[in-house]
């Protein structure tokens, strides 16, 4: 039986920073992972360049059944304790848009840091080590593994949520809380391509590849950003992040000129070029390719300019402006960036992420009802509340 003061059971981003803070205080931490490579998802993250931190990360970036249950951790440990630390360890990183910082080179300066801080901090980590089981003892747990029998004072569970299952993504987090008598909210896929039904996905998939600003529109929350046609549905960070706020039946509504006012524009075309044909005008503010589509699918006759009536002219611009789309579905777990809802966090306590009912058991990272938003909200999130576990386990 190995025996030390702390099994983080998850080698992601919030089990090492956990695990990390921890050691630095002296407690023997032991880290223990199925997978075979570590830091799976750190290294596909931000499309391989991670997009570690927002700068402007707040808790109005996080979705939960509590929305005020991430501030105390947030804000005890802020982007820019991260921003410092990447600093520290001279990793060259940039902004790429909204506060989104992303690595210069590749997301393996991330991983390489935390397995830095690891090493320096004394942590030790078993990949390929399965969990057959965890139990209460009087010491704190005991982990019977296929790497043998680990015993700990403290327990934390960092096991993330259900995306990408193929990187090592397992619900054995849940099962946890569960055996421990712990509330899991109902989970399900964000950060999502949305999947369309047959008669949008006949034209829509046509037009792969192409990318539109947008504001995207759902359940009174609304994203300005991009997005993307693909051939099996919709995406682009618009799509992503309306994606975590949508639920199945409904509509999203896409302002497809969300910067400007398509009627004004249309109605200038009018009296400048009243001959030229609708499609035209149009090209000038979107693809071609795209207008050629849009028109029928939207219901837009197309003719020459000087035909419309005033009424007409603004039904051809509401159709750009409030086109409603009801998706299929989402590419689910295989696709998505994160798992909404899971450990209830009202079992949790918000400074030190540790079990109410459950002396020593602690959760960090996404396999609690914490989620973030896009653009870096969610590797914070691994970090504050990584954070602050470590700093009591
Ligand atoms: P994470 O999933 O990182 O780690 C969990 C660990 O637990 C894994 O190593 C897994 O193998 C291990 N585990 C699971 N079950 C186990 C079991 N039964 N036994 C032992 N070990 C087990 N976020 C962001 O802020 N910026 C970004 O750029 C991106 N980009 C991005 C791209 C892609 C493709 C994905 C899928 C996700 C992102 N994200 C992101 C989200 C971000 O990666 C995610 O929120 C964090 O990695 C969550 O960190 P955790 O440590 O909680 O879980």
């Amino acid at each position: 039986m190995k025996n030390v003061d702390v099994i983080v059971i998850g080698a992601g981003a919030a089990g090492l920073f956990c695990a990390i803070e921890a050691a630095k205080r002296g407690r023997s931490v032991t880290v223990l992972d199925h997978a075979k490579r570590l830091g799976g998802k750190i290294l596909m993250s931000g499309g391989g360049r991670c997009n570690f931190t927002n700068m402007y990360a707040s808790h109005e970036n996080f979705l939960s059944n509590n929305p005020h249950f991430c501030k105390s951790a947030l804000s005890r440990y802020t982007q820019w304790d991260f921003i410092g630390l990447v600093c520290e360890h001279g990793i060259a990183y940039h902004e790429k848009t909204l506060g989104q910082l992303f690595c210069d080179d590749s997301a393996k300066d991330i991983l390489n840091m935390l397995l830095a801080e690891c090493k320096k901090a004394g942590v030790t980590i078993t990949n390929q080590c399965e969990i057959l089981s965890v139990q209460k003892s009087e010491a704190g747990f005991e982990l019977n593994t296929v790497k043998g029998q680990f015993q700990s004072e403290s327990l934390v569970v960092a096991t993330g949520g259900l995306s990408m299952p193929k990187l090592g993504a397992s619900p054995y987090g849940y099962q946890i809380a569960e055996q421990f008598g712990l509330k899991v909210l109902p989970t399900r896929a964000g950060l999502v391509p949305f999947t369309l039904h047959e008669q949008d996905k006949k034209v829509l998939a046509e037009l792969s590849g192409i990318s539109l600003d947008a504001s995207a529109s759902c359940n009174n929350t609304s994203f300005n950003e991009n997005i993307l046609f693909t051939h099996r549905g919709l995406s682009g960070p618009a799509v992503l992040q309306i994606s975590s706020f949508w639920e199945p039946g409904q509509s999203v509504e896409f302002d497809l000129f969300p910067n400007g006012d398509l009627l004004a524009e249309l109605q200038k075309a009018q009296q400048n070029q009243p001959d030229v044909q609708l499609s035209t005008a149009l090209s000038s503010h979107y693809p071609k390719r795209y207008v050629q589509a849009a028109l029928p699918y939207l219901g837009v006759e197309n003719k020459p300019l000087k035909q419309y009536q005033g009424k007409q002219l603004e039904q051809a611009a509401l159709a750009f402006h409030q086109w409603q789309l009801k998706p299929n579905g989402t590419e689910g777990y295989r696709t998505a960036e994160v798992t909404l809802g899971g450990v209830d966090t009202d079992e949790l306590s918000s400074k030190t992420m540790e079990a109410k009912k459950v002396k020593g058991l602690y959760f960090v990272g996404e396999v609690m009802d914490v989620t973030g938003w896009l653009g870096g909200f969610n590797f914070q999130w691994a970090w504050s509340s990584g954070w602050v576990a470590g700093q009591v386990v």
